[in-house]
């Protein structure tokens, strides 16, 4: 996978486009909110975004260089996408207060693995990130969780099925061998999974929500 060279003008520029938000600034709406953490070049959310007019996208990205790319595609395609916004932010600062049980789904797609042990708290699925998406998501909303990497599939699981509050839905080693399966009828890609598919490589998914 090829590494993004760093725009250093990135943070400034991302605030001149009508789909970015601070996250601070960030007002919730009437429509169902689903939010993508960790959205990269935002094919997943502006494909949902144009396909579902009635949710409202909220991209979370850490990196500006990268939020700038999903910008610049919706302006070079001029994409009418006003039911989407991307903010740059890491996903442990989210306000849990203001986004208290106000998303309807939430998608983790192909998280950074972070293989080392001593790195296990900075993975998506980590317990304490879990303990942020229970308070942030509706009573029936839901976590969709898609990864490449066999690992971050086993630890996550692991955890989740260890916590009393956490329902597993779905799970799938084989995305694609079960692609008529209703969790997965819709599947939209993302730039990873692309890279992936094309490489044959298993897709993993998770699905849950808490009790
Ligand atoms: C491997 S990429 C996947 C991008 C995209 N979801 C896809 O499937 O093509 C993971 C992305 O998550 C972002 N990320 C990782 N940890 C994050 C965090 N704590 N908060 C916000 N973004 C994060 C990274 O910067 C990176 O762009």
């Amino acid at each position: 996978m090829g590494r993004l060279r760093t725009n250093i003008n990135a943070p400034e520029l991302i605030k001149k486009y009508s789909n970015y938000v601070e996250l601070d600034d960030f007002k919730l709406t009437k429509k169902q909110i689903n939010l993508e953490i960790g959205c990269g070049k935002g094919d997943f959310l502006i494909n949902n975004a144009l396909n579902h007019k009635d949710v409202f996208y909220l991209g979370i990205e850490k990196y500006s260089t990268v939020i700038l790319k999903a910008l610049k595609k919706i302006e070079r395609n001029k994409l009418q996408v006003n039911n989407l916004l991307f903010t740059c932010a890491d996903a442990k600062d989210i306000d849990c207060n203001k986004l208290k049980h106000a998303i309807s789904r939430l998608y983790l797609n192909f998280s950074d693995p972070w293989p080392k042990k001593r790195h296990a708290k900075r993975r998506l699925t980590s317990p304490t990130f879990l303990d942020l998406y229970k308070k942030i998501l509706k009573d029936d909303g839901q976590v969709e969780f898609k990864t490449d990497n066999d690992g971050l599939y086993q630890y996550s699981l692991e955890v989740l099925e260890s916590r009393k509050d956490v329902k597993v839905i779905y799970k799938t080693t084989n995305l694609y061998k079960n692609i008529k399966n209703k969790f997965n009828k819709d599947n939209v890609q993302t730039e990873y999974e692309k890279k992936f598919v094309a490489l044959n490589k298993n897709i993993n998914k998770i699905v849950w929500s808490y009790k």
